[in-house]
């Protein structure tokens, strides 16, 4: 699925999270050419995939289904099933889940039969294509560098995202205002390295946002390529006025704050890894993945080997027991259990769960979608993250203008970024490149 906007998208305004929820679900459905075969020829139909859970509730459901044919249960994979829904019931399917499962959208509308079926094929294998040993082997490392993590800065950037600017809303000046914003602070954290890569990406004809990447090329690994993601847009109601306010401070500055946090220190401690590391601030993710979905696809168009995928994607709010969700669909189960290790290794008081979006809920599927493997912590179960999302109310006040839990998925980023980042075979420092010097393993600080 590549979705499009549709102008239609832009001038609606939306003055509820739930109205909003379903306005998005709307788009994706309309932004799908809807190619599928129909059961009666003048009804549009859209092939979905959801929970098995959310199909059940809307089978049942004889006010959505109303006046249609029962829906049929074309395929299932690991709890996720194929259906075709009627186009003009996709408001209300959305609505039904929402209500039932408290999840907005619920479901991931797909333009073809194919493209749903691959999506399908994917949630089932998610072993395929972990391209490389995951090891945890860098502990001295690990541990000196997220030491470093403070959670002051992070607390500031969440401040600055959710507060210099109305909203971060793709389509608006505000939007690009805040990628140029990242973009300059990451710029700032790499100013003594030459070697690390600052830009911004543009997505012409999708949206007028850019992404954000940095780059630290691989010393020995080049062509081996970890990625850590957030994204940097937001959304709330009323989205036809420039003006409009969605401070999205948990949605997601939380997850650029992380970001930048681990770009701080690492640059600052002069970490130089074998394999490449990006960091990735993407636009547009609140209106379809969209960012997220151009770089995933000129990746895999270019032959790209990215060997790991994180992503932060609400990351401030301590809802749960456990301190972090492994989401467990549109990832890879060898990553994803990679990173729970790294949890109890690096963080051996903190808990984590496993959990469900039900649908491809942020940018990780994106990259799942393209074949690549990802793993994405959250902040919480599903059902019980910040309720405040997508609202004029997700700001640092709502976070108890506290960044402590952030701060636990930076220490986590970091710990990614090293044990992927660098083969068994040590580091090499930014500083060691004159001839004949060897990796400056036996310098890192205890
Ligand atoms: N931050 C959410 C995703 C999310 C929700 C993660 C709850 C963990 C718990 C994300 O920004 C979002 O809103 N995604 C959309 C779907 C997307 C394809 C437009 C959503 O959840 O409706
Ligand atoms: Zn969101």
């Amino acid at each position: 699925m590549k979705p499009k906007l549709s102008p239609a998208r832009r001038r609606l305004a939306a003055p509820s999270t739930k109205l909003l929820c379903l306005l998005i679900v709307m788009t994706l459905g309309s932004l799908a050419p809807v190619a599928a075969a129909s059961t009666s020829p003048e009804e549009q139909q859209t092939w979905i995939t959801l929970g098995a859970d959310a199909f059940a509730t809307i089978q049942q459901d004889i006010d959505v289904t109303l006046g249609h044919q029962p829906l049929t249960k074309f395929d299932e994979r690991s709890d996720v099933v194929l259906t075709r829904v009627p186009t003009s019931d996709l408001a209300d399917i959305s609505a039904k889940i929402h209500t039932a499962h408290r999840r907005c959208g619920g479901f991931m509308a797909h333009s073809t039969l194919r493209q749903a079926q691959e999506t399908l094929s994917r949630v089932d294998a998610p072993n395929r294509g972990a391209p490389i040993v995951y090891t945890l082997d860098q502990q001295p490392r690990v541990r000196q560098l997220a030491s470093r993590i403070q959670e002051a800065p992070i607390l500031a950037t969440m401040t600055s995202l959710s507060t210099d600017f109305n909203n971060r809303y793709h389509a608006h000046p505000s939007g690009t205002s805040a990628s140029q914003w990242i973009r300059n602070q990451w710029q700032g954290y790499a100013f003594s390295r030459p070697d690390v890569v600052v830009e911004l990406v543009s997505h012409p004809g999708e949206t007028s946002q850019p992404s954000v990447v940095l780059t630290i090329p691989g010393t020995t690994l080049p062509n081996e390529v970890i990625i850590l993601g957030a994204h940097l847009d937001s959304i709330a109601g009323g989205t036809s006025n420039p003006d409009f306010l969605a401070p999205g401070a948990d949605d997601d500055a939380s997850g650029i704050a992380v970001l930048s946090e681990v770009i701080r220190v690492a640059l600052a401690e002069g970490f130089s890894p074998q394999r490449t590391v990006s960091f990735m601030g993407y636009a547009a993710e609140e209106v379809g993945l969209v960012g997220s979905q151009a770089i995933a696809a000129d990746y895999r168009a270019a032959g790209t080997n990215v060997v790991a995928v994180l992503q932060f994607d609400l990351a401030a709010f301590n809802g749960s027991t456990e301190d972090f969700g492994l989401l467990s669909d549109f990832t890879n189960s060898t990553l994803t259990t990679f990173v729970a290790q790294l949890i109890d290794t690096y963080q051996p008081d903190l808990l984590w769960t496993s959990t469900a979006c039900g649908y491809g809920c942020s940018d990780h599927a994106a990259w799942h979608n393209q074949g690549y493997p990802t793993a994405m912590p959250t902040e919480a179960r599903f059902g019980e993250h910040n309720q405040t999302i997508h609202s004029t109310s997700d700001t640092v006040a709502t976070l108890g203008d506290s960044a402590a839990h952030a701060a636990k998925f930076a220490r986590l980023g970091m710990a990614f970024m090293v044990e992927i980042g660098i083969d068994a075979g040590g580091e090499i420092f930014a500083n060691d490149f004159e001839e004949g010097s060897t990796n400056g393993w036996s310098s890192i600080a205890p």
